[in-house]
């Protein structure tokens, strides 16, 4: 069924109190719920409950009699009289049978939840609704021996043994909240421990509980959860609000990690480092989704979500508090270039993830009207482009003016379940300006365009330009923010002045587009500027603007805003491997232009620019932003250019690659700091071009590298250089001695399965990605059960190797149906995320979409298609 937001209605009874006692077992586990209800409107009590085994249930001690069973779970009537009920109600489940990892579920022998957004009806009936906030009292009872670790939500208030070598521990959390924000751990871990101060003087316990033998990869999650805490104090004075916090490292997690009161739940991906077996990108992974999941204490947790429509409200927030969060750090240890460089990471995830989302079937606002599964809406739309939203507010009000919102919007709502209207308003109010408009980012699908025209008149010394907004669905305008500068004929910014103004100084504007189109004349103008639009990204727009080779190589050199040159840069390179892909499809053998290798060399040979920056600068766009910008898109064509280029650019600027992996290594133990890590990515980027180009001292060195005694971060760097090189016997010797080393780590041997299912193929006799993929699912460190591995093995594949998937004999597809059907019966989320990669299969060449139909169609005719999966492949059906 659709569940739409306008329909939303507060429940006739809501949850005061709860008190549950566990009973715990990894087969049967039984639950004892005491809800107190009260009525806030007329109508039955809704519980909803989803497989569970009902024991009894009992109205202020009598059984109930008026119970209805519905879809969703139970419906009872209370006396019309009645404000208030006691309900008790006792059920059981099977742990080890949740195979879909919502609920409480059964992993590496410990018992944990996932509640968000609809797990906790798995685990008792309830009004699991996020409106619904009560005040939770959880008693956990099980084997000592078997989970002598017993966690939940708040403060431990109680703990101690019992008959039969049971033992129990009572907790207590403070503060209301809904029930997807409930949690347990029931294990056998370990614990790092540290005490910190809060701002305000109280002392708190933070503590990180891993398994066995995992302490020394806790440390790194331990710092983050430090930054972040007094990064939430020094920006927001947001301060810790319970005596105690815990993070618990999970091997089987759906997503990245979950911010339960008190008690967040992460992948172990996102918790464990050690120099030996963690990359850099992992390392700022961690301290980001760390600072996530903490930031979401206040954004998310004291102020939660009306219904599931607002999810952007907690989301695009927290998004925007973890980027800000990041930069900062980066900015600390590297300087204004790290942030920069941060940002534009950014950016790249939003382009190459969410702009294709917004332009296929699963478009839809930051704030959706309509869904069939929530589980599907937790998308780059919600996450990214909502971070984006927010950012934008910070933009437009200043950080202090955003500060002064934030403050506002937790004087008026602390405590409670509210929508975007109220955060907005809140911004609104604190600043005495009007949002109304600002507000249809909420209610707008589709990337919005901005066309941009320049005219230079030397006699008028004017230069003026005009900037039109074209929104997909030719909704109504957007309040924009566009920061913009002109740069001069030497590359120099010029002094902005607008017409009617005295003459300033500012080289960098920020411009509210408020109206279809806007026209600035700019005076005072000597000779014809280049423009440099959206500096920074100021917008989540598709920039339309005209600029040929030449100025695209010219603002490579010369933009003062770090983004806007790297943009430039990207331009540029988009342009050329479209004009490759072209070629390649027509058969004929890619060129490259003479005038984009001198360009590229520029920046490589640049000293001026910090490593980590020319190392985002000279990285090629992502496959999947290409093909969205291919029509139609060919993903073996745009792939045969990319061979080529990649070729090119390692064979010509061979000596300057070599050059820089000699001057740029890093003396010394590992640490993790932006400064080093720069230059570990411009030495593996190198690695890349040189063994793209099967340089054979790049080969050498790259074999060296991936097979010694190194840290991860460079052997895997190298591990992928060589995997995706024409080096195939050197790629062999690499990857069997990294299984060698890592066989018993099974998050290392993720990268492991991850970097041979993106594998490209460089010469057409090396082994096809699907035959190697076929013979790696009966590897003894692959299951099928564990979401890491279906995302490193089949993810990769499907995601990051397009070349490969989108085959012409049809057989990526079928391969595709097949794992969509097996994994549709186990776990419906990780099968719908699975199902989406083809959602956009319209954009191919005509050939691809019909055997892409014929597999959609053939998995929607099974009747056995969970909601989640459904609602995806409909979509992306349409009306066919
Ligand atoms: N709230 C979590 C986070 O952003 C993610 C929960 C995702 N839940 C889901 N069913 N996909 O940190
Ligand atoms: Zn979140």
């Amino acid at each position: 069924p659709t569940i739409r937001r306008t329909d939303y209605q507060p429940l006739a009874w809501t949850v005061e109190a709860v008190d549950l006692y566990f009973t715990l077992d990894a087969t049967a586990t039984v639950v004892r719920n005491r809800m107190r209800c009260r009525r806030q409107g007329t109508g039955p009590l809704v519980l909803m409950a989803e497989g569970l085994e009902r024991l009894s249930l009992t109205i202020d001690g009598a059984p109930a009699e008026t119970v209805r069973e519905t879809d969703t779970g139970l419906e009872i009537d209370l006396p019309d009289d009645a404000d208030e009920a006691v309900v008790e109600v006792v059920t059981r489940c099977d742990p080890s049978a949740n195979t879909e990892l919502s609920g409480l579920y059964h992993s590496g022998g410990g018992l944990y939840t996932q509640c968000e957004a609809e797990g906790f009806r798995r685990i008792t009936a309830y009004p699991d609704r996020p409106d619904v906030m009560a005040r939770f009292t959880v008693t956990l009872e099980a084997d000592k021996a078997a989970f002598p670790v017993l966690l939940s939500n708040g403060n431990l208030v109680d703990s101690g043994d019992l008959a039969d070598g049971r033992h129990f521990a009572k907790w207590d959390d403070p503060f209301l909240k809904p029930s997807y924000l409930f949690a347990l751990v029931a294990a056998d871990l370990v614990v790092l421990e540290r005490r910190e101060t809060t701002r305000s003087g109280r002392e708190v316990l933070l503590q990180v509980w891993v398994e066995d033998g995992n302490l020394d990869r806790a440390g790194h999650a331990m710092d983050s959860l430090v930054h972040s805490m007094r990064w939430d104090e020094a920006t927001f004075g947001l301060e810790l609000d319970l005596d105690r916090y815990m993070i618990v490292a999970v091997s089987d997690f759906n997503m990245g990690a979950m911010e339960n009161k008190g008690l967040n739940l992460f992948n172990a991906k996102f918790v464990l480092a050690k120099p030996e077996t963690a990359t850099d990108v992992d390392y700022e992974h961690i301290e980001s989704v760390v600072a996530h999941e903490y930031f979401h204490n206040w954004t998310g947790n004291r102020v939660t979500c009306r219904d599931w429509f607002q999810l952007t409200l907690k989301e695009g927030l927290t998004v925007f508090r973890d980027q800000q969060f990041s930069a900062d750090m980066l900015a600390a240890a590297g300087g204004e270039s790290a942030r920069a460089v941060k940002r534009i990471e950014d950016v790249r995830v939003l382009r190459t993830a969410q702009f294709p989302e917004d332009a296929g079937p699963m478009a839809h606002p930051i704030r959706p009207d309509e869904y069939q599964a929530i589980d599907n809406f937790y998308t780059a739309t919600v996450y990214e482009k909502g971070a984006e939203v927010i950012r934008m507010l910070h933009t437009l009000l200043g950080a202090e003016g955003f500060r002064n919102g934030m403050d506002l919007y937790f004087s008026y709502h602390d405590g409670q379940a509210v929508t975007c209207d109220d955060f907005v308003e809140a911004m609104s109010e604190a600043n005495g300006v009007d949002l109304d408009q600002f507000m249809r980012w909420y209610s707008q699908r589709g990337t919005p365009r901005l066309r941009a025209e320049g005219r230079f008149d030397a006699a008028a010394r004017q230069y003026t330009l005009t900037l039109t907004q074209v929104r997909p669905d030719g909704d109504a305008p957007l309040h924009i923010p566009v920061a913009l500068g002109l740069i001069g004929p030497k590359g120099a910014d010029l002094p902005l002045t607008l017409a009617g103004e005295a003459v300033g100084t500012v080289t960098t504007r920020l411009v509210e587009l408020k109206d279809t189109t806007t026209t600035l004349v700019f005076e005072g103008i000597d000779a014809e500027p280049v423009p440099s639009l959206l500096r920074g990204f100021s917008a989540p727009v598709i920039l339309e603007l005209e600029e040929d080779d030449r100025r695209l190589a010219f603002r490579m050199a010369h933009d003062s805003d770090p983004f806007n040159r790297w943009d430039a840069a990207q331009r540029y390179m988009l342009r050329v491997i479209l004009a490759m892909s072209a070629d390649a499809a027509k058969g004929e053998l890619p060129q490259v232009p003479e005038p984009f290798m001198s360009a590229f060399g520029a920046l490589l040979h640049n000293e001026k620019l910090d490593p980590a920056y020319r190392a985002v600068a000279l990285t090629l766009p992502a496959e999947a932003y290409l093909l969205e910008q291919m029509s139609p898109a060919d993903p073996v064509a745009l792939r045969r250019a990319l061979i080529v280029l990649m070729r090119h650019l390692g064979e010509r600027l061979a000596d300057s690659w070599l050059g820089l992996d000699t001057r740029l290594a890093v003396a010394g133990d590992y640490r993790y700091h932006p400064a080093d890590a720069g230059r570990r990515a411009l030495r593996s980027l190198g690695l890349r071009y040189l063994c793209a180009a099967g340089v054979s001292q790049g080969v050498e060195r790259a074999l060296a590298r991936a097979t010694g005694e190194s840290h991860m971060t460079d052997r895997f760097g190298a591990l992928a250089a060589l995997v995706n090189s024409p080096a195939s016997a050197e790629a062999a010797i690499a990857l069997a001695d990294f299984e060698r080393r890592f066989a018993k780590d099974a998050l290392v041997m993720d990268k492991w399965f991850a970097i041979q299912a993106g594998a490209w193929r460089w010469i057409d006799s090396a082994q096809p990605a699907l035959a190697r993929i076929e013979a790696l699912m009966g590897h003894p460190a692959f299951s099928l059960s564990n979401p890491n591995k279906i995302y490193a093995l089949f993810g990769a594949y499907f995601r990051a190797n397009p070349a490969e998937f989108h085959r012409a004999d049809g057989a990526g597809y079928r391969f595709w149906a097949d794992r969509i059907r097996d994994l549709n019966g186990r776990n419906p989320q990780v099968a719908s995320r699975m199902a989406r990669v083809l959602e956009n299969w319209r954009r191919l060449t005509p050939a691809l979409q019909s055997a892409a139909q014929a597999q959609i169609k053939a998995l929607l005719a099974d009747k056995a298609l969970s909601a989640d999966v459904r609602e995806v492949l409909e979509k992306a059906l349409g009306d066919a």
